[in-house]
């Protein structure tokens, strides 16, 4: 069983795939990770993110103790990871990483192509939305709780870019899939979000169609 959990950015995809992942006893994968390590990798070696030779390098690199680092949150992460995402040769190199996750014993994905690129025959695809100005409240609140500076404007502004940023990129644009389901949690917990999610995915498991 593969669940694709993908949406615009602080949509709360993570807390929720993560919860799902435990209710349906499956592995989780955070595959925004994988972009941020690349990302982070580039900003250490003293290059911009957005250059396509470096960037691959960096995805090249990669190493499971990159994706454990603890800076891989925070504004200048958060767009290294944007641009080295919109990079086509880095999205190649990290796409058999995420498949063979996948295979192996079945797994809960949450990104932005999961349900379009990575895994278009996924069993559930949930689209997880909220407004912009929720989302840019949850990270607000996030970045917060690390102790991290994070004034509202500035958040909201950096959400704003990094999603048009995601939906307009030519390789693996952020978007539903055309069989998504679509979950907004602008007014929705985590508890309702997740209650909600499980709705969804039920209509999908292979027991609801016999
Ligand atoms: O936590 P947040 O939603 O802000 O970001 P994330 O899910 O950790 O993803 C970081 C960045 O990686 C995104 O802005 C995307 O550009 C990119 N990404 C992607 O292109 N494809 C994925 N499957 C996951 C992330």
């Amino acid at each position: 069983m593969i669940v694709a959990v993908d949406g615009p950015a602080a949509a709360g995809k993570g807390t929720l795939a993560r919860r799902l992942a435990a209710a349906l006893g499956l592995p989780y994968l955070d595959t925004g990770l994988l972009y941020r390590a690349v990302g982070r990798r580039v900003l250490d070696a003293g290059h911009d993110p957005r250059d396509a030779r470096c960037a691959l390098a960096a995805a090249r690199a990669l190493r499971p103790e990159d994706l454990a680092r603890g800076d891989l949150r925070g504004p200048v992460a958060d767009m290294a990871a944007t641009n080295v995402a919109a990079i086509a040769a880095v999205r190649a190199e990290l796409l058999e990483f995420q498949r063979r996750f996948g295979r192996e014993h079945g797994a809960v994905l949450d990104g932005r192509d999961i349900g379009t690129v990575v895994f278009p025959e996924a069993t559930a695809k949930l689209f997880v939305t909220a407004s912009a100005e929720e989302r840019a409240r949850r990270r607000q609140a996030e970045l917060q709780g690390r102790g991290m500076p994070a004034d509202f404007v500035q958040v909201l502004s950096e959400i704003r870019d990094r999603d048009a940023q995601d939906e307009n990129r030519p390789v693996a644009p952020l978007r539903p899939a055309d069989d998504a389901l679509l979950l907004d949690t602008t007014l929705l917990d985590a508890d309702a979000a997740f209650a909600a999610a499980m709705a969804l995915i039920a209509t999908r498991r292979p027991s609801h169609a016999v």
